[in-house]
């Protein structure tokens, strides 16, 4: 197989809303940061298309409040919280472990929780804060508990990543951000470990010839959480942030359209493994399939992130089964 060109395909997605989206009973979905923003509304989506929801949450009473909410705007109970801090991956295992013990299954995983440019924080395990949650824990979650949801046919992990991958650049010899630490830089380099891990974990999941679809998705602007969290993070030192978000305003969708692509990425039956969809004016529109930045095309770059990566989970979290699993060679 040719690791580094990618097939598109031409496809008519302007009209594709939550409408769109195929039945979703006797589909179990776990969804990372489902109390606020994209994360929200993508299990309020699946929550009225039947599926049954595992809010992953690092607060529990965010969490329950979510809960209440979704159960009203939906009519639907099927909704448990798990507590998990992403950026704790000791955590992280735990989390799973409590997946895999009170479940039978799992169809699909969306790895959407994030954290944008706070100044310069270190997770509980000594990584750097964006690397650590929008990345490591993601990349740890999707491969410990790849197993389990290979036992379902056609399982799905979606991978959130942003507009921001297409800025991001990987610097493996400092991939903590260590020195000169530009927290911008380092939101971009971990949105574009977003996309390369997606796409890694797709050409590795064929390759072992395993039934489970990854594929990316990024969501434009998107009025939630993330932007006020980012400015609260960095107080008096993001003033221009503040006045610029606000400047942008017009340019902004609502966190229901900025989901659309992930629930398409997680939902639509045409979309395949190793795709990546996005609005379809960049930044707002319905979703579409989307350009991957070229550098995550780079195959050589992304069997290093991941290894790299690989060596920064191992100690904390087992993941020896995902990996042993792709490791079988089709
Ligand atoms: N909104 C946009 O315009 C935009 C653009 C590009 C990409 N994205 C991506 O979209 C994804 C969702 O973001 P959003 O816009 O929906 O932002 P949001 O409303 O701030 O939601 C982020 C979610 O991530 C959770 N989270 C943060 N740190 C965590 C940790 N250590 N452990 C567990 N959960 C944690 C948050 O939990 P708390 O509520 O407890 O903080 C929250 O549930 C992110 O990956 C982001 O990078 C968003």
């Amino acid at each position: 197989m040719n690791r580094s060109i990618i097939k598109t395909r031409h496809v008519n997605q302007m009209t594709w809303s939550i409408d769109s989206i195929p039945s979703q009973e006797d589909k179990l979905a776990f969804i990372t940061g489902a109390n606020s923003g994209l994360g929200f509304d993508t299990a309020k989506a699946l929550l009225k298309k039947g599926a049954t929801v595992i809010a992953g949450c690092r607060s529990l009473e965010k969490a329950e409040k979510a809960r209440h909410k979704l159960i009203k705007e939906t009519n639907s109970a099927k909704i448990d919280v798990l507590e998990i801090d992403l950026a704790d991956l000791k955590k992280v295992n735990k989390a799973i472990d409590q997946i895999t013990t009170k479940y039978k299954k799992l169809n699909l995983l969306v790895n959407n929780a994030g954290v944008m440019a706070p100044p310069r924080t270190i997770s509980k395990q000594g990584f750097e804060l964006q690397f650590a949650v929008n990345h490591l824990s993601h990349m740890a979650l999707t491969l410990k508990l790849l197993p389990f949801i290979a036992q379902q046919p056609r399982g799905r992990v979606v991978t959130v990543s942003s507009g921001a991958q297409y800025m991001g650049r990987i610097n493996l010899n400092n991939l903590q951000g260590e020195g000169n630490y530009d927290r911008w830089a380092a939101y971009s380099q971990s949105k574009l470990a977003n996309v390369m891990f997606a796409l890694e974990l797709h050409y590795r999941l064929r390759q072992a010839n395993i039934d489970i679809d990854s594929l990316s998705a990024h969501p434009g602007l998107a009025r939630t959480n993330l932007q006020s969290t980012s400015i609260q993070a960095n107080g008096s030192g993001s003033w221009q942030e503040a006045i610029t978000y606000k400047l942008m305003t017009p340019m902004f969708q609502s966190s229901a359209m900025g989901s659309l692509p992930q629930l398409l990425a997680a939902t639509d039956q045409n979309a395949k493994s190793g795709e990546q969809y996005g609005p379809r004016f960049n930044f707002k529109g319905a979703p579409k399939l989307c350009r991957i930045a070229p550098l995550a095309l780079n195959s050589e770059q992304r069997c290093q992130l991941w290894e790299a990566s690989d060596s920064l989970i191992g100690d904390y979290v087992d993941i020896s089964i995902g990996k042993r699993l792709l490791s079988n060679k089709a």
